[in-house]
Order: C-alpha cells, then sequence, then structure tokens
C-alpha cells in the first residue's frame, strides 16, 4: 500500500470572518433557458487516480485554485476522495485463482477497498475501556453533540412508541414530514427523511450519480463523508482550495464540468466552523449551471444568527437540496434521523432511492417531539453561544490560532493535534484530531457545558507543553 503523504498545511492567522449581513432575502436564481452543456460520456469506468494530489493552498497572488481553461479531464481529477491505490488489487482475479489465492477483495468493489472508513469522534466507553477510567468522569467533546441532552419533550414521545415497535414504522413518515413542511411553510412533498442526514447525502449519489461518469464538487476542508461517498460510488471529487478555512464560492463554480451533477456546500462547515455570507450564497446559487444540484448541508445552521433565507430557495423551486438534521440542535443524534428539504420534483427523486423504512418509529416519534420543543432550542444556542464565547477567547488569551467558529465546535492549532488530542483523553477528555482532514496541527472541539469548557480549558496548557508557545493561559 502506498502511503498517501498528508498535503502541507501553511498555518496562517485566521482573520474573523467579515461581518455577516442582515438576514437576506434571497433571490430565486433567473435560470434562463441556457442550452444544457451536459455531453454523455463513452466511457464506461473512468479508474480512480493513482493517489490523492490536492491544489496548493490559495495565496492572494496565486491563481484560484481551478481555472476553467486548466481544467484537467475528468480521467485526471484532482482528488478522487481519500483513496489509497492498491495496486496488488489490479492483478486480474484470475491470475490469483490460478495459484489458489482468490479472496473475497478479489469479487469485492474496489473502491470499496481503497476506502479509509469515516473516523467518528471516539466514544466515551472505548475510552473508559482503553485506560482504565470511570466513564463519568470522561467529558466528550468531539462531535459537536448537544452538551444539554436530548429535548425532554423527545425523550417523552420516545417512551410512548417504545410500545409500539411490534410495527413497522410508517414508511411515508406522514407525520413528520408534515410536521417539518409546516414549520417551513412547505409541502410534505418537499421532504425527504433520512438515517441522519447523512443517507440524504447516499440518496443524493444514488439519484444523480453514475459511477466513473459523473463529477461532484466540494473543498478541500469540507464535511468527509462528500469526498467518502463520492468514492464508494465510483464517482471523481474535484476538491477546491478554500480561503481563510472558508469555502470559495467562486473557484467551486469554477470547477464545474459538464459532468458536474451536486456540489457540496456546508456552512457552517464542519469541522472549520466557518460559514459563507448571505450575499455571497444568493450569487453562488443565481450562478450555478442547470445540471448540477446546489447541496446545501445546513447541520448547524440552527446555531447561525444570521441565517440565509435557503427555505426561500426551495419554495421558488430553485435546484437545491438542503440538508438538516435532529443530531445537532435538538440533541438526537444517537436516533439517527435528519431530512431533505428540496422542490417537488428533485423530493421525488430522492424518495425513490431510499429503503421503504430508513427512518424508524421511535427516531420519527423523537424527531416530531423535538421539532416542536422551541424551548430546547433556545437553550442549547443560548448554551452554546456563550461556551463558544469562552473558548474562543480563551484560546486568544493563550495565543493560539483559531478559526472562528459559527457553529458548536472550534478549530484551533495546538502545535501537534494528534498528541494533543491523546494528553487530553489521558485526563478523560475527549476531543477530536484533524489528522485525517489533513490538518495535523489542529483539534477541533465541541462546546460543553460551562463546567466542561472550563475543564477542557484548566487542562488544556499542560497538553500543550514542549509543542506551542501559550501565551497567560
Ligand atoms: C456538516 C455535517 N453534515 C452532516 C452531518 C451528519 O449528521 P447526521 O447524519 O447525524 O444527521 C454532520 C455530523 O456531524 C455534519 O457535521
Amino acid at each position: 500500500m502506498t502511503a498517501v503523504p498528508a498535503p502541507e498545511v501553511t498555518v496562517k492567522a485566521t482573520p474573523p470572518l467579515p461581518e455577516p449581513a442582515p438576514q437576506a432575502k434571497i433571490e430565486t436564481p433567473k435560470k434562463e433557458a441556457i442550452p444544457c452543456p451536459i455531453t454523455e460520456p463513452t466511457a464506461s469506468f473512468v479508474p480512480l487516480a493513482p493517489s490523492v494530489s490536492l491544489p496548493a493552498p490559495a495565496t492572494p497572488e496565486s491563481k484560484p485554485a481551478i481555472q476553467a481553461e486548466e481544467k484537467k479531464p475528468t480521467t485526471q481529477p484532482l482528488f478522487t476522495g481519500r483513496v489509497e491505490h492498491t495496486p496488488d488489487l489490479d492483478k486480474p482475479a484470475r491470475l490469483r485463482q490460478n495459484k489458489g489465492m482468490l479472496s473475497v477483495h478479489d469479487i469485492a468493489n474496489r473502491e470499496l477497498l481503497d476506502l479509509v472508513p469515516y473516523e467518528p469522534g471516539k466514544p466515551v466507553d472505548d475510552v473508559a475501556r482503553e485506560l482504565g477510567l470511570d466513564p463519568a468522569s470522561i467529558i466528550k467533546l468531539a462531535s459537536n453533540e448537544n452538551p444539554l441532552g436530548p429535548s425532554p419533550l423527545a425523550q417523552a414521545a420516545m417512551r410512548d412508541a417504545v410500545d409500539k415497535v411490534h410495527f413497522y414504522p410508517d414508511g411515508g413518515g406522514f407525520h413528520l414530514r408534515n410536521a417539518i413542511a409546516k414549520s417551513f411553510g412547505l409541502g410534505r412533498e418537499n421532504v425527504v427523511l433520512g438515517n441522519g442526514s447523512n443517507e440524504i447525502i447516499e440518496l443524493l449519489f444514488h439519484t444523480f450519480t453514475r459511477p466513473g461518469i459523473h463529477e461532484i464538487v466540494t473543498t478541500r476542508y469540507a464535511f468527509a463523508v462528500y469526498t467518502l461517498m463520492a468514492q464508494l460510488f465510483g464517482v471523481h471529487a474535484i476538491v477546491v482550495d478554500d480561503v481563510d478555512f472558508t469555502p470559495d464560492l467562486t473557484a467551486m463554480l469554477r470547477a464545474v464540468t459538464p459532468q458536474t451533477r451536486l456540489i457540496f456546500l456546508a456552512s457552517p462547515n464542519n469541522p472549520t466552523g466557518t460559514r459563507v455570507t448571505n450575499e455571497a450564497l444568493e450569487a453562488f446559487l443565481r450562478d450555478l449551471p442547470p445540471h448540477v444540484i446546489a447541496v446545501l448541508d445546513e447541520a448547524y445552521y440552527e446555531f447561525l444568527d444570521n441565517p440565509p433565507d435557503t427555505v426561500g430557495q426551495v419554495r421558488a423551486g430553485a435546484q437545491v437540496v438542503l440538508m438538516r438534521t435532529f443530531s445537532k440542535i435538538q440533541g438526537l443524534a444517537g436516533l439517527r434521523i435528519g431530512y431533505g428539504l428540496a422542490p417537488m420534483e428533485i423530493a421525488d427523486l430522492l424518495q425513490r432511492a431510499r429503503q421503504p423504512f430508513n427512518a424508524n418509529s421511535i427516531a420519527q416519534a423523537g424527531a416530531m417531539a423535538g421539532l416542536a420543543d422551541l424551548d430546547h432550542q433556545r437553550k442549547t444556542k443560548a448554551i452554546t453561544d456563550e461556551g463558544r464565547r469562552v473558548v474562543e477567547e480563551a484560546f486568544a488569551r493563550m495565543g493560539l490560532k483559531y478559526v472562528p467558529s459559527s457553529a458548536n465546535f472550534v478549530l484551533v492549532n495546538v502545535g501537534d493535534g494528534g498528541e494533543v488530542f491523546k494528553r487530553l483523553m489521558k485526563k478523560g477528555i475527549i476531543v477530536r484530531s484533524m489528522v485525517s482532514y489533513h490538518l495535523p496541527e489542529y483539534i477541533r472541539v465541541s462546546i460543553g457545558t460551562p463546567e466542561q469548557n472550563a475543564r477542557f480549558l484548566a487542562e488544556l496548557p499542560g497538553a500543550l507543553e514542549g509543542l506551542v508557545k501559550v501565551t497567560t493561559p
């Protein structure tokens, strides 16, 4: 196996984001009758590139990551997910069979064999077991979960739903989809339920991409699941550079080719916590060609102070899919329930791609009640806003470079993220190392309760010893 070299990342002090603009009503993109540039490719399968190569970080003088005229042919994508090419697997299975060496690997999809699975936050029980710690003494600030726990109304509804688990769930999700639709002034036909919003990503690939033919566009520090899923589906991922950890929407548009079907944008993004401005988003959607679906990942939407009117885009029939989740503001991550909002025609296609009972009955009941629990959502936002202020101010006092966040977590440069992750874990604090995101100097820390934040900040200076110079803690 060839090791994939981590691209060099130049650490720059990150200036604060521009002031968000006042609540912007996004105009429906005016799609004129442009001839569709789709060309039906003839290649039946385009092999994955042998190694990962990312565009160099953009500097003010440098050209944008991808220039239209310099676009590489689709057989040579800039990036194809986190692929490690395994030359051995290219040997025809026949040869191995002759040697009596046929293994299931010879008959499995190669994309799957090359896949480096998504690395989730380390569970409390694993850490307790590995380090012999009392689980109750461990705090997990690694998966952007809700520090207040689940919505109490959702808990009560789920208890009631337990009595009926001998029935299959409502496969059509009638009540939950109606409730979601009503809360946004949409119709039930605009709502697609998912086993977490992650499943909506998968449905999008099923619906709009063909292996070896189509492409997606995303950004260097975008949520990892987009490129993972692209690899799994054998779809090329064109990854453009961010500017100060913020998606460069102009570069993303330039990267679109006739083969592009999905363009993924998370705002706020995970793991950077950055958002795009409402004006920039509006222009981006206006300029998107008609053969591309804008996938707006809004897992942290409810944490924004000045959110864009993206639901208005759905209402107006724009070529968008919004992805939302019950995992964050409602505190229901363990239930695995999320949803997509899209114009009816798109939502109808996505519905065809899903399993009949993808949203289980307990999840549907919990989500219904969680949606209505505005008090829990308000409290969650308040505790997050305050905790993020405390954590970011402490980072600033310590002289640490951090990325100002619009979500419930903060990305911070600690010199050696893998080492700090281990040192904090020994103290019973689980954060997220950013090695898998090619940010080896960083950790990402979720905002916890005031007590959890204080404990993390108290242990941090010790964990940084010998790694970065800290000013007054
Ligand atoms: C940006 C982003 N999108 C999607 C998800 C998936 O959320 P879920 O599948 O729990 O709804 C996450 C989870 O952390 C996320 O950070």
